[in-house]
């Protein structure tokens, strides 16, 4: 018997890509500017001086940006998060988080930034109904984050921060540290040491190679397998199973009850299989993953078309064709290629 349904329910599956992924986050990056100049992201030498960033013009307006959210929802996505740059320097972004927070369907909202602004923003976030945060923050040696961070960032007012974002009642928030060999990873120890005892939860990221400016080599990353050996010999731990595959982490709880940590390790252990993230640029490009060199204009769709279905139908066109899965194939012959820098996809 033929158990397929008929043509007319097929409406209301799931949208799935070549690989059976559906269509469930979407990371819509706000701005590409960033007041950091991280050396695995946006190195300084790396930007040929002014007229690399897009003019605020050429970004998606809120409207703009809420109607983007809405087609997606329609879709299937629940999660949202709003990524840079650092999505902060956006004018105005608890406005917009409050008119996204109004998208029936629409379960979470989550963003990630460098912390320093908010001092000045948690509070409205938290009222504009911004579920989660996430900080990015390499080291607690403020010699080794001043070279980490292109001389912009200062330890104070990342945790700073961290202090403004638990006072507004973002009680649990992530610190994404990236590690990379001979730079920060003599500093991990004590970055966990001060988090131990908290609700918040520290992601120990491989050095990726996104983008082209970042000199990435893979003599440069620590496997994370190596981490959980080291950690767990002074802190014992032990795997959390999650059972959501489309997480990036591997979670660890520590036994003594500190709280938990967790290892993304798209290097030594891609995470592609459960990869059901879409991304969207500050002027309105999609890419189906962090590392493509080619995404799709969906900014004529959005400003210009009068037929509010057009968006969604174009979306989930390139969603069903959609097949990468470049952690996976990394090193493989051919697989170099230019690819999108991190600050204008977000991470
Ligand atoms: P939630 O589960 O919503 O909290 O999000 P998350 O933890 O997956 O998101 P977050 O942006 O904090 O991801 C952490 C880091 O993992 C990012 O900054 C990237 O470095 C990396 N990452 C996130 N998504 C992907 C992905 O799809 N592919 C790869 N290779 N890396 C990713
Ligand atoms: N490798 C791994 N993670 C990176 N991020 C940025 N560049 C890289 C990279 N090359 C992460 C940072 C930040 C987020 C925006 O992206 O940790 O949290
Ligand atoms: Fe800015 Fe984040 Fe990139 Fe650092 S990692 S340069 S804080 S966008
Ligand atoms: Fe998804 Fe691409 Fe990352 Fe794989 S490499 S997990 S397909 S974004």
């Amino acid at each position: 018997m033929d158990m397929r349904l008929p043509l007319k329910f097929t409406e209301t599956v799931p949208l799935q890509d070549a690989f059976q992924r559906s269509l469930q986050e979407l990371r819509v990056s706000v701005i590409d500017r960033c007041n950091f100049r991280c050396t695995y992201c946006m190195p300084a030498d790396s930007l040929q001086g002014r007229g690399v960033f897009l003019p605020l013009e050429k970004l998606l307006t809120d409207h703009e940006i809420e109607d983007l959210v809405r087609a997606f929802v329609s879709l299937g996505v629940r999660k949202l998060r709003l990524t840079g740059g650092e999505p902060l320097l956006r004018p105005g972004l608890p406005a917009l988080v409050e008119q996204l927070a109004g998208i029936s369907g629409l379960e979470d909202i989550a963003l990630t930034t460098n912390g320093v602004m908010l001092p000045r923003l948690a509070d409205d976030l938290a009222a504009a109904g911004l579920n989660r945060i996430t900080v990015s923050l390499d080291t607690l040696d403020p010699k080794v984050l001043a070279e980490m961070s292109g001389g912009k960032a200062k330890l104070d007012e990342i945790l700073g921060g961290i202090s403004a974002a638990e006072a507004a009642g973002f009680r649990q928030l992530k610190i994404n540290t990236v590690v990379q060999k001979g730079v920060n990873d003599h500093t991990i120890l004590d970055l966990l040491d001060h988090f131990r005892g908290t609700p918040h939860r520290v992601r120990l990221i491989e050095f990726m190679d996104v983008g082209n400016s970042n000199h990435w080599s893979e003599s440069d990353v620590v496997p994370n397998s190596e981490w959980i050996e080291e950690i767990g010999n002074k802190w014992p731990i032990l795997r959390v199973n999650s059972g959501n595959p489309a997480e990036t982490a591997r979670r660890y709880e520590y036994v003594d009850g500190q709280g938990e940590i967790g290892f993304i390790s798209s290097i030594t252990q891609p995470f592609c299989g459960g990869c059901t993230r879409a991304r969207v640029t500050a002027d309105g490009i999609f890419y189906t993953c962090l590392f493509s060199n080619k995404g799709t204009n969906l900014m004529p769709l959005i400003r210009h078309s009068e037929d509010t279905g057009e968006l969604s139908r174009k979306v989930s066109e390139i969603w069903v064709r959609r097949n990468d899965r470049y952690s996976e194939e990394r090193g493989q012959p051919g697989h170099d290629r230019e690819k999108v820098e991190m600050y204008k996809l977000g991470g």
